[in-house]
C-alpha cells in the first residue's frame, strides 16, 4: 500500500475551500439567482480565486518542496485569508492576511532565487513581486479592475517560469532566453503602465501575451509531445498547448478591443486567461504536482480529457456569447467551467484513491 503524506492535506483543505466559494460567488458574478451566503461572497470572487486558492496552492508546492518549516504560513494565511475576505467584512483582515501570504510566497521565492539564480527563479521571483503589489495596492483602495493585470502577472510568470524550467530538456539557446527575458520585460512594462494609462498597458501586455504564444512553439516541449506515446504525458500537453493557444487569442482580444473595466468584454478578456490558460495548466500540471505534494503517483484515466474538452469547449461558448452579448448563453458557459473544474476535482481525488489501494 502507497504510503499518503498527510502533512499538506489541511494546507490544501482551506485551498479547495476557498476555490468552492469563488465557484459558488462566480455563478453570482454571472447572474444565477443563488444565496447569496454573505453579502460580499461576489465581490470576494477575484481574491478568493487568486489567492485565496491558487495563492495557497502554489506557496504550498515550493513548501513542500524546499521543506522549511516557516514555509508552511503564506498557504495557510492564503486560505484563511481568502475566506475572511468574505465573512467578515468590516474590518479589512481578509486583504491583510492575503497580502501578508503574498509577502510570504516573495520570502520562499527568495530563497529559491538564492540557491539557483537562473533566469526561471527570477522570473518566477518576479510574478511573485507582481502579486504582492497587486495585493498592496488592492489593500490601499485600488479597484481589481485597475490592478488586475498585476494578479496576471503573478500567474503567468510563475507558469512560464516553471514550464521554462520544465523545458530545460529542449535547452533554449541563449538567443532564445534573451527572447524569453524581453517578453516578460515588455509583459511587466505593460503591467505597470497599466497603473497611469490602462489603454496603453493593455496594448504591451496583449503584446507580450501573443510573444509567449510564439516562444512556446518553439521551445515548450508541450508542442512536442501531442503525439507521445505515453497516454499521461500526451494529455499533460495537449493541457499546456491548449493553455498557451488561449494566451494567444488573451493577447489578441486586449490588442484589439482594448482596455476593459467591466462588463461582458471585461469577463471575456479575464477568463481566456484565467480559465483557458490558468485553469488548463493546472490540469495538466496536476499528475505531476499532486504527487510532489502527497507522495503518491496519479494515474492516467481516460475521462480526464472529458473536463478537458468540457473546459475548452465551455470556454469558447463564453468567449463568443461575451462578444455578442448573449446573456443566458454566457451564463451556461460559465457554469459549465464549473462543471469542468468540479470533474476535475473528482477524477484527481478518484485517482489519488485508486493509487492509495494498489498495493
Ligand atoms: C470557473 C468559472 C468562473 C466563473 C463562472 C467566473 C465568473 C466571473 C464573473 C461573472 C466575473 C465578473 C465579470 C464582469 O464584471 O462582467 C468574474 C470576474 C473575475 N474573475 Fe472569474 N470566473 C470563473 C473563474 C475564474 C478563475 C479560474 C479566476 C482566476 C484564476 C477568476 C478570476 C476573476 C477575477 C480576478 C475577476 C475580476 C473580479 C472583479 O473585478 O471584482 N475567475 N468572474
Amino acid at each position: 500500500m502507497m504510503k499518503l503524506n498527510r502533512f499538506p492535506i489541511p494546507f490544501l483543505f482551506f485551498a479547495i475551500l476557498a476555490l468552492l466559494f469563488a465557484l459558488w460567488a462566480g455563478l453570482l458574478r454571472l447572474g444565477w439567482s443563488l444565496p447569496a451566503l454573505t453579502p460580499s461572497l461576489a465581490m470576494a470572487h477575484g481574491p478568493l480565486m487568486i489567492s485565496g486558492f491558487l495563492g495557497a496552492l502554489i506557496t504550498l508546492e515550493r513548501a513542500v518542496a524546499i521543506r522549511q518549516k516557516w514555509m508552511y504560513l503564506p498557504p495557510l494565511l492564503a486560505g484563511l485569508g481568502g475566506l475572511l475576505t468574505f465573512l467578515i467584512k468590516p474590518l479589512p483582515l481578509g486583504p491583510i492576511l492575503l497580502t501578508l501570504a503574498s509577502l510570504g510566497g516573495l520570502g520562499i521565492l527568495t530563497v529559491m532565487a538564492r540557491r539557483e539564480t537562473a533566469l526561471h527563479t527570477v522570473t518566477m521571483w518576479l510574478g511573485m513581486l507582481a502579486w504582492l503589489t497587486g495585493n498592496l495596492l488592492w489593500l490601499l483602495g485600488w479597484q481589481i479592475s485597475q490592478i488586475i493585470f498585476f494578479w496576471q502577472a503573478y500567474l503567468i510568470l510563475t507558469i512560464t517560469g516553471e514550464r521554462l524550467e520544465l523545458s530545460r530538456v529542449l535547452r533554449p539557446t541563449q538567443l532564445q532566453q534573451y527572447l524569453f527575458g524581453g517578453i516578460a520585460f515588455i509583459f511587466l512594462a505593460g503591467t505597470i503602465v497599466s497603473l497611469f494609462n490602462l489603454k496603453l498597458g493593455t496594448a504591451l501586455v496583449g503584446v507580450a501575451l501573443i510573444f509567449t504564444f510564439f516562444w512556446s512553439l518553439r521551445n515548450d516541449i508541450a508542442w512536442k509531445n501531442l503525439k507521445h506515446k505515453l497516454p499521461l504525458t500526451r494529455y499533460i500537453a495537449w493541457c499546456l498547448a491548449l493553455g498557451f493557444v488561449w494566451l494567444g487569442i488573451g493577447g489578441g482580444l486586449n490588442l484589439m478591443f482594448g482596455a476593459q473595466v467591466a462588463g461582458p468584454r471585461y469577463d471575456a478578456i479575464l477568463h481566456v486567461v484565467f480559465i483557458g490558460f490558468v485553469i488548463s495548466m493546472i490540469f495538466g500540471h496536476a499528475p505531476i504536482i499532486f504527487p510532489a505534494v502527497l507522495g503518491i503517483p496519479i494515474h492516467f484515466q481516460p475521462a480526464f480529457y472529458l473536463q478537458l474538452i468540457l473546459l475548452h469547449a465551455s470556454l469558447a461558448v463564453r468567449a463568443f456569447a461575451d462578444y455578442a452579448n448573449l446573456q443566458t448563453l454566457r451564463m451556461w458557459g460559465g457554469l459549465l467551467n464549473e462543471v469542468a473544474i468540479l470533474m476535475f476535482i473528482a477524477m484527481t481525488v478518484y485517482s489519488i484513491r485508486k493509487s492509495l489501494l494498489e498495493k
